[in-house]
């Protein structure tokens, strides 16, 4: 059973209008969404058979490597690699916010590898992305906290997007809210950062009322130990909250293809559990789920962009 996207990557080898649809699972995707795709044009190439296989077969060797799991260890390597685009901002780099892992080849597309011909085709297409997510649900809000922002790109989005919003950035390294008060300083956006650790949630912050919660690849991080910042979540009563993570349970494990990812997803001690507790929580009648949208995209060892959008009930906390 695939619960994504397939049969469609040899369609144009171009992102284009209608591969994107499916991605998002919307027959009318965001208009800033398709701009942001057309002016991109993010080619790509079929690998034969025989270069999947190969692809397959690397991505299981890598599987096989010394991989460095996420968790409470990681926190220092979070902050020096932050610290590196900081100096990489402060000399004027171009793209020096994108994050280095954002640079992969061969990437996963529609239930395969593809070969992306375009200079930075998943960056542009995770942007496209979230200009669909952002466009559909936090156009109409005052503010938007970002949990895990990292160097602040989807920050800057919203903010050139949407320019009354009031923003906020969370990250447990320090340069990061360094990154984002130079982006401030900089660009006049009405955007601050500030230090927490979504493990440790601290509850005397209080997240402003109607505000929309934004987290990308952040998630990730926390493995099975998210239940402090569900609950965090739960007692504040955002307005929505959208997701842009690699969702463990939307593997088909049975699939070569999936099950590769899967393993990568485990050994790095990604999210799991997070999406059975958010449909726990929605049976329960507390929360509402609004989307579960495996994108079926992603980089070369696992997909990153599943969309999981929900809200709390209101009077529906524990
Ligand atoms: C893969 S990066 C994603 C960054 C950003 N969301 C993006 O999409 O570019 C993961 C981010 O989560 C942050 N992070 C990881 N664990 C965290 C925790 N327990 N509390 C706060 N931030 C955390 C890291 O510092 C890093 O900025």
């Amino acid at each position: 059973m695939a619960n994504h996207p397939t049969g469609l990557a040899t369609a144009s080898g171009v992102v284009d209008a209608a591969l994107f649809s499916q991605l998002v699972g919307d027959q009318q995707p965001d208009p800033q969404a398709l701009a942001s795709l057309a002016a991109a044009e993010l080619r790509f190439a079929e690998l034969d058979q025989a270069e999947h296989a190969a692809a397959l077969a690397r991505a299981a060797a890598v599987n096989q490597t010394e991989l460095r799991p996420s968790g409470p260890h990681r926190a220092d390597d979070w902050e020096r690699g932050w610290a590196e685009n900081l100096q990489l901002l402060a000399a004027g780099a171009p793209d020096a916010l994108v994050p280095k892992y954002n640079r992969h080849e061969v990437l996963r597309l529609a239930g395969r590898y593809v070969q992306a011909l375009t200079p930075q085709f998943e960056y542009q297409l995770y942007t496209a992305l979230r200009h669909h997510w952002f466009g559909r649900w936090f156009g109409d809000l005052t503010h938007v906290v970002e949990f895990g922002c990292g160097t602040g790109t989807s920050l800057e989005l919203l903010a050139a997007r949407f320019p009354d919003l009031e923003l906020l950035g969370l990250d447990w390294a320090s340069s990061s809210q360094q990154i984002l008060a130079q982006l401030a300083a900089r660009t006049g956006a009405q955007l601050a950062g500030r230090r927490f650790d979504m493990f440790h949630p601290d509850p005397t912050l209080q997240l402003p009322a109607g505000a929309g919660v934004f987290t990308s690849a952040a998630l990730e991080q926390l493995g099975a130990d998210h239940g402090p910042l569900l609950d965090y979540l739960l007692r504040q009563q955002p307005a929505v909250v959208v997701h842009l993570e690699p969702i463990l349970e939307r593997y088909d494990p049975a699939e070569p293809f999936d099950a590769v990812a899967r393993d990568y997803h485990l050994r790095r001690n990604y999210l799991r559990g997070y999406l059975p507790a958010l449909q726990r929580l929605a049976a329960q009648r507390r929360i509402e789920l609004l989307a579960v949208q495996r994108s079926g995209f992603g980089s070369f060892h696992h997909e990153g962009y599943t969309a999981v959008v929900w809200r709390p009930r209101r009077g529906g906390t524990a």
